[in-house]
This record gives C-alpha cells, structure tokens and sequence, in this order.
C-alpha cells in the first residue's frame, strides 16, 4: 500500500530550509551571522538621508537619466516596471559606481502568473490543485524575469475571496484557505528556488490583509472582518507562505475595522513580527500610505508617513512619504532613529541575500535565450490542460476523435483573441508568442476548420448570427469559445452581473438551435454565472485565463490528448444574488440540509415558503457547482474508506485508506480531496474544511490502494479563548472527488 503524505511535504521542505539557516533562505552569500554582520557594516557608514533614500521606492517610465542624479544621490532603494535589461543595467552601474555607497537597486515588477511566458491566472492554477506544477511555472517566470534582472515580483497574491463580483478574484487561489496556503508556499518555492541564487526572484506576499473580503465586491472597499476571522481564514496563507521563505511582504489598501493595513500596527508588527516570525521587507501598495489621508486616518502626507514607518512599513512605493518627510519626523523626534534602522536592515538584508553587491548586472545576450524556451511553454500548455475545468459533458460529447472528424466551426469572441486569453497582469506576455485555439485548431486541421466569430469582442450587444449559424449548418461539431476579455478582470475590474457579458448568451442559442453539437469553452477571471449556457451546450470547459499555451491545451483536452482533471477552486454560483456562498460556512440553526432545497426550487402556484429555513426562494440552497467539482472523461469510484483508529490525541496523525478505481476508458488524473468537520466546537465551525487534496494518476482500468495522512494539528483554530488550539470532541472525514461528495467517517479527538 503507498502511503502519501499529503499536508506535510512541502511544510517540511521549508521547515529544513528555515531551521538550517535560522530563518532565512539558504543563499550562497554566507551564514546567517556573515549577512547581519554585512548589514550592520553598511548601515554604520549610511547618513539618515541614504537611509531614507533605501526605503524610497520609485516607479520607472522614463529614461534612464529621469532618475540618474536620484540613483547617484542615494535617493533609491528600489525601482519598479523596469524590464529592458539594458536600461537596468545601466541603473545599476549608476547605483553602484556613481553613489557613495554603491548599493545596487532592487528591482522590481508584477509577475504575477508569468514573465514571458504566461501560465493560467492564480485563480486557474489552483484549480490544478498541483502544488508541483505551480511550483514550475513560478520557477519559469522567475528564470525568464531574473534574466533580464527584475528580482522582485509582487506574487503571491494570498487574499482569499468569496465574491466573484471583486475583480481580483483572478489573481488569487479562490475561497479555501488550505488550497490557497498551499498555492502559496509552492510560488515562494518557485519563485525564490529551494535556494537563493542569481535566479532567485524574492518573493512578495500580498495584500497584508483581508483585501479580498471588499465589501460588495468593490475594490478597494473597507472590509469588517472579525480577528477570528483573520485568524482562522484569511492569515493561514500567509503563515504557510513565512514558513516556505517569503522574503517580502506587501500592505493591503483596505481598511479593516477602521484601520487602514498601511497603519495597522496590530496586523504589521503584533500579528506578522511578533507571532509569524516574519524577518523580511514591508512594502506599502502603489500610493497605499498616501491613500490614508483619503481614507481618513491622517491629516496629511507627513502625518501618514510617520504612521505607516511606526506601524512597521520599510518601503513607501508611490507615495514619496519617507522621501519627503522621514527626516523631518526624525529630527523632530516624532519618528525614532531605531524604527528607520530596522527598516533599513530589512531592505539591505534582501539585497545581499540575493547577491545584488556580487553580481548586479545580467547577460542581456544570455537572456533572450530564456524568454519563451520550449521548455517553458511545455509548462505552461501543462499548466493549461490541468486548470480546465470540464463542467458538463453530455452523452460523452467530448473527447473528439480527430481522426473522424469533419467540419469544425470555430466561433465566439475568445476563439482568436491573443492578449485576452493571457489574462489581467500579464505585462510582459507578447500576443505573438501567444497560440490562441484558432490558431492551434487550424494547425492541426487546416482547411476542416472554418472561422466565423459571430461577435467580435464579448460585450457586443447588437449581433446578427445569419453567419455564424450557416456556418454551424455545414459543420459537423462547433467549438465556441466564449467568457470575458482580460480587461474585465483584475484590479479595479468589478462587475455585478456576472452573465455572460453582451450577446454571448444569444449566440449559444443561436448555435444549439441548429441542432450541432455545440462544444463551449469558457476563458474568464472568475467563476460566471454560465446556468443559461450550460443548457446550450453538449459540453463546456471551463479554462479561466490560460495564458500563452491555451490555444494547444485547449486544442488538447477537446481532441482527447489530454484528460480535463481542474477543479473548481470557488464555489460558482447560480446566480450574482447568492454571493457570498462558500462551502466551508458555519452551520447555522436551521440548516438546509433538505433533499428538495438542494435542487432548483420550484414553488408551486401560491407558495410563499418552502419552510423556515435558510434558502432563496428563487435560487436554493445550492450553487451551481460546488468547491472543488470538475468532470472527468473517465470515471472514478473511491471504496473501502477507512480510518486507521477511531479516536486520536492532538498529537497524532490520521491516517486514511481508500481505493480508488479508474473505471472508465481514459487514463486521468483525479484530485483526492480531504475534508473534515469539527461537530462542536466554542465557537461554531464550518461544515467542512478541506485538510488535503493529492493529485493521482491512474491508467484506464486501474485500481490503487493507499492512505493520506492528516496530523491532527490541522484541526486546531482559533477558539473562543483566544487561543488556536484543537478542541476535543466528535468530528467527521470525508474523503472524496469534490467538496459534496461522498460519505462521512466518525472520529473522535481526545
Ligand atoms: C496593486 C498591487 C501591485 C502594485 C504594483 C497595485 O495597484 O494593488 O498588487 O503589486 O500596484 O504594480
């Protein structure tokens, strides 16, 4: 029997890198001591204004000589949106060889899901539920970025969100927090390298914290979350990713409760110092300090800025607080000399640890190599194929066989679109590099395929489909590719009707009527509310933004050379009126636990109430997929589900056996997903809480023993005392496809 440790692995691997060095990365620069001891060196040689000018970050957007006298003043700690090799390196030949103390930049940008080469947004690559995967192509993107000497990337974005309506649903890892945790100490893997070396690009976990919670949907808005919420959902994340290396850390721009994150001391130095034993560098958002004069919280810039360096800030991006009036706040006493040193340790330490004093410049020749090299776009077609999502597949519509197929008609708006199949913060992703499924269709098929795209871009409202359904008519199958353009997601992109946008709708049913079979493929940042199209469709694949290699992987999956195996990484909803719905909610007293609410509901004349319960009228007591859902061309049946004791002490590790068979035709992965549920608790628990997922291969046919392991720790949350601990008492397991499925073992916790 194979035995998988599912939760531990990857804690592990950063647990050894952080007991082997004391609680920073192993980097080839020297020991921990060597790096302090470099540190403090250079801070005994630095003026209070050379200080100030390390935790100045600045935006570029010019030339080089725009910052050029800044740079030899010492007036820069950091740059970012720089990425013309050539012109960083000329920035740093300045910093280093025409300032007084020669410290070079660090350098920075939002890689966010990919340099170059793109991968699927956050939200996509969760849906791989492949940690290792994630991994790759974090270390993809920080080969490609490094090389052309950006060494920050402002990724992960850790913000669990509840509310497809916010726009930056896209660049996070969903609802769940274990799925969301573990996504996270797979990019700081990535991205840093097991080791610090030249390839390493630090790491910046954001937004510190509860950004995802915006009220309504609306970016920016205040959130209202208790600290047992902050707690128990929305801070694991961030203390996975602590504990995996993270180097740096990002502010949010929201006020929690009233206080701004930029100035929240509680959050920045109690919550992040003091008990997750962060060591690196603060970083505010674009402007995130200058904004809590709007918000309301000071009176001005220097009254922000003494705000934010004492709540524990290091770096100001955008809002030239430190730069202006640091020295001031310190002269007359408001801001201590200390608090500017510990920042400035923390900005120093990075740079070293990074070897910038060492080797500062790149190899603008070397890089253009590692831009878009075949192995990285095998990557990302890998990456693809495994975020799709396969939602419905009536009478086994998909896969297509190549070899007999006729006519393909490819339509929809998202069929050819290369810069939005890449998705929000994808700067550096190039259309022409980019393979959209058109594009890979007609490769493969050449003339069988024809092009009508019936809507040009999806918000189109008024639309003729004479076209496009006389194309459906001479086809044999019709592949549509529908959803919503990179613009309509990501920051500051907010929506509240979450339907397919403009006529897309319509067209579906234009191409149903026809009688084909109609094959829909869904390219989006979040989950729509696709109910409607899902009845005009014999099959729909949902893709999220799958990034450079989407055309092939897409082409891959409907052709049968892949086997859709994503997940839901978010609970999708019927309707915009059921946010928020998540499946790890606490019970309430009157649970809808009813046979008939799960279903639509369809009231009969005159019926106002289907019983006092906890339900829409209109919409149920169910989404339209659950969490963690996705269809495969095989099947899988999971059986004998044991448990290895029946009751455990806080210190033990739960060990649970299953078989799983592959009982249909198709050689797939399946995602194992483990889910637990405290029956009583001092404070009310979720009805279930995903505690490990294991992605397995399995040959059409086979059949497979093993056990997943779940330390009993990971049942611990923070109770009514204040305390994060596991509560003795009952609870129940489940191990299954998704996060409504299968039945629950009984356990008991001494
Ligand atoms: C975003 C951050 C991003 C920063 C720098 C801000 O507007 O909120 O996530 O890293 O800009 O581009």
């Amino acid at each position: 029997m194979k035995e998988i440790r599912i939760s531990l692995l990857l804690t592990l691997g950063g647990l050894l890198l952080l007991t082997s060095c004391g609680g920073h990365k192993l980097s080839t620069v020297g020991s921990d001591s060597e790096v302090e001891a470099r540190v403090e060196r250079l801070l005994s040689r630095m003026t209070l204004a050379e200080k100030i000018g390390q935790m100045n970050q600045i935006s570029a957007g010019g030339e080089v000589a725009d910052y050029a006298e800044a740079l030899r003043k010492g007036q820069v700690g950091s740059i970012l949106n720089e990425v013309d090799p050539v012109k960083i390196n000329e920035l740093q030949r300045i910093s280093v060889e025409e300032s007084r103390l020669g410290i070079p930049l660090l350098v920075a940008r939002d890689v966010i899901h990919g340099f170059h080469t793109v991968f699927p947004i956050p939200l996509g690559l969760a849906a791989t539920f492949d940690p290792a995967l994630v991994e790759e192509g974090a270390r993809v993107a920080a080969l490609e970025a490094t090389s052309q000497g950006v060494r920050w990337t402002f990724s992960p974005m850790l913000d669990i969100a509840r509310d497809p309506r916010w726009g930056r649903i896209a660049e996070g890892s969903g609802e769940d927090t274990w799925l969301d945790a573990r996504m996270a100490e797979a990019m700081v893997y990535g991205y840093q390298g097991r080791d610090l070396d030249s390839t390493s690009m630090a790491a910046c976990i954001k937004h510190f914290v509860g950004y995802g919670a915006a009220e309504g949907g609306r970016d920016y808005n205040s959130t209202f979350l208790t600290e047992r919420q902050l707690r128990n959902i929305y801070l694991p994340p961030f203390e996975a990713a602590v504990k995996a290396g993270a180097q740096t850390l990002m502010t949010s721009f929201n006020d929690n409760d009233g206080v701004p994150s930029t100035g929240n001391t509680f959050v920045l130095k109690d919550v992040l110092r003091d008990e997750l034993g962060f060591d690196g560098l603060v970083v505010t958002d674009w402007n995130s300090m200058g904004e809590m004069v709007s918000h309301g919280f000071g009176t001005d810039r220097k009254d922000v800025a003494a705000k934010a360096v004492k709540a524990g800030v290091d770096m100001d991006m955008m809002t030239f607080g430190f730069i202006s009036h640091l020295e001031e706040l310190v002269s007359s006493g408001a801001v201590k000399r200390s608090v500017i040193d510990d920042a400035v340790r923390n900005i120093l330490r990075i740079k070293i640890l990074l070897g910038l004093f060492e080797n500062p410049y790149v190899d603008v020749e070397a890089s253009r190599a590692v831009q878009y090299a075949p192995a990285h776009l095998d990557a990302a077609r890998r990456s693809a194929e495994e975020s799709a999502i396969l939602l419905k597949n009536d009478a086994g519509a998909l896969p297509l066989d190549a070899g007999s197929v006729g006519r393909i008609l490819v339509t929809g708006p998202l069929a050819d679109a290369p810069h939005d199949q890449l998705g929000t913060w994808a700067f550096d992703g190039e259309k022409t590099h980019t393979v959209t499924p058109l594009a890979a269709l007609r490769e493969r098929f050449g003339a069988k395929v024809e092009y009508v795209p019936g809507l040009t871009y999806s918000r189109q409202e008024r639309a003729r489909f004479d076209d496009v359904v006389a194309a459906a008519r001479r086809a044999d199958v019709v592949l549509a590719f529908v959803g919503e353009e990179a613009i309509l997601s990501g920051e500051a992109h907010c929506l509240s009707d979450l339907d397919l946008v403009g006529s897309q709708s319509a067209l579906l049913e234009a191409l149903k009527a026809t009688g084909k079979k109609v094959i829909v493929t869904v390219f989006a940042g979040r989950p729509l509310t696709i109910g409607r199209d899902l009845q005009n469709c014999d099959a729909m694949l949902y893709s999220f933004h799958p990034g450079t290699m989407g055309g092939p992987a897409v082409a891959n999956l409907i052709f049968g050379d892949a086997v859709p195996s994503g997940k839901t990484p978010i609970t999708f909803l019927k309707t915009v009126g059921q946010v928020p719905m998540y499946y790890n909610h606490n019970m309430t007293g009157r649970p809808y636990n009813n046979e008939r609410l799960m279903k639509d509901i369809e009231l009969e004349a005159g019926q106002t109430s289907l019983g006092n319960t906890s339900y829409y009228l209109d919409s149920g007591a169910s989404p339209l997929f659950p969490f963690g859902y996705g269809l495969s061309y095989t099947s899988f049946e999971y059986s004998d589900i044991k448990l290895d004791k029946s009751s455990y002490s806080p210190s033990d590790v739960i060990s649970v056996s299953f078989t799983l068979a592959n009982t249909g035709k198709y050689d797939a992965d399946e995602v194992v997903q483990v889910y637990v549920r405290d029956l009583v608790g001092s404070v009310t628990r979720p009805v279930k809480e995903l505690k490990g997922f294991e992605r397995l291969s399995l040959r059409a046919g086979e059949k497979r023993s093993m056990t997943l392991t779940v330390p009993v720790d990971e049942l611990a949350f923070w109770g009514l005392d204040g305390k994060k601990k596991v509560e003795p008492g009952d609870f129940q397991l489940w191990v299954a496809g998704d996060s409504a499925s299968g039945a629950p073992l009984s356990f008991k916790v001494q």
